[in-house]
C-alpha cells in the first residue's frame, strides 16, 4: 500500500512515520508513506496557499490552485483508490472503515487547516471525508497519522503476530478482554485462574464472556441487536 499525504505543516508527520509499527512495515515493503508539502505547489514569492473567506467571516480558507496542482502531479504517478480529506464534519473513522481502506493500494490524504478548505476542492477531487472525532484539531494532520496507522497494522504481515489486530477491540464488534503478564500474583493480587489452566478451548470461552461483560459495562451501544445484550 502507498499513502501519499498533502500538508501544509509537513513536519508534523515526521514522528509518527519514523516509529515503530509504521517504519516497519517500510522497511518490510509493505507499505509507504510520503508526505508532500502544499507550499511546493503555490506560486509567487509568499508561496500563498490561503486566502480569505469569500463573504468574510474569521479565518483563511485554503485555496484550491496549489492542492489542484498537487493532486494533479501526483496523479499522473498513481491511480488512487480514495482522495481522503481530513475534517470534522467528515464520517466518523471506525475500525470497519479501518479494515476496508486497509485493503485497498494508493491512498491520498488530504489534510486540512484554518477555516478548511475552498469548497471546490470536496466537489472536485475528494472521494471521503473522515472525522476521527467530535472535536477540532488545530489541522488534519495528527487524524491522517491516526487513520494511517489504524490502516496500516492491518496489512498483513506488518504485526509480528498476525493474529494480534483479528483480536483487537472491535474486530469482531466487541473490546477485547482484560489481558495480565507476569508476575501471577502482585501484592496479593491474583490473575482469572482459568488462564494458567493450558485448556485453550477453557481460555477462549472465558475471553468471550470477559470481553462481552466488558463490553456490556463500558460500552452497550456495541451490542445492540447482537443477541449477547
Ligand atoms: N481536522 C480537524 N479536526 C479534525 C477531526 N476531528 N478529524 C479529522 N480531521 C480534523
Amino acid at each position: 500500500m502507498h499513502i501519499d499525504i498533502i500538508s501544509v505543516v509537513p513536519g508534523l508527520l515526521e514522528g509518527p512515520f519514523s516509529h515503530s509499527i509504521l517504519k516497519r512495515a517500510e522497511e518490510k515493503g509493505l507499505a509507504s508513506v510520503r508526505v508532500h508539502n502544499l507550499r511546493d505547489y503555490a506560486t509567487g514569492k509568499q508561496k500563498q496557499v490561503d486566502d480569505y473567506a469569500f463573504g468574510g467571516g474569521a479565518g483563511m480558507v485554503m485555496m484550491i490552485e496549489p492542492i489542484a496542482r498537487c493532486i494533479e502531479a501526483l496523479q499522473k504517478e498513481r491511480t488512487y483508490d480514495e482522495i481522503i480529506y481530513m475534517t470534522p464534519d467528515g464520517d466518523t473513522f471506525d475500525q470497519s472503515m479501518a479494515n476496508g481502506l486497509s485493503q485497498v493500494e494508493n491512498l491520498l490524504i488530504l489534510c486540512g487547516h484554518y477555516k478548511g478548505v475552498d469548497q471546490r476542492v470536496r466537489d472536485l477531487f475528494i472521494t471521503k471525508e473522515i472525522s476521527i472525532g467530535d472535536f477540532v484539531l488545530s489541522g488534519g494532520e495528527l487524524a491522517a497519522a491516526v487513520v494511517a496507522d489504524a490502516i496500516i497494522r492491518l496489512i498483513p504481515g506488518v504485526l509480528n503476530d498476525e493474529t494480534s489486530a483479528l483480536t483487537d477491540s472491535f474486530q469482531d464488534g466487541l473490546l477485547a478482554p482484560p489481558v495480565y503478564t507476569r508476575p501471577a500474583e502482585y501484592n496479593g493480587i491474583g490473575i482469572p485462574e482459568v488462564l494458567l489452566s493450558g485448556h485453550e478451548a477453557k481460555i477462549s470461552e472465558w475471553r468471550f464472556e470477559a470481553s462481552v461483560r466488558r463490553t456490556k459495562e463500558k460500552r452497550p451501544d456495541l451490542l445492540k441487536g447482537t443477541g449477547w445484550e
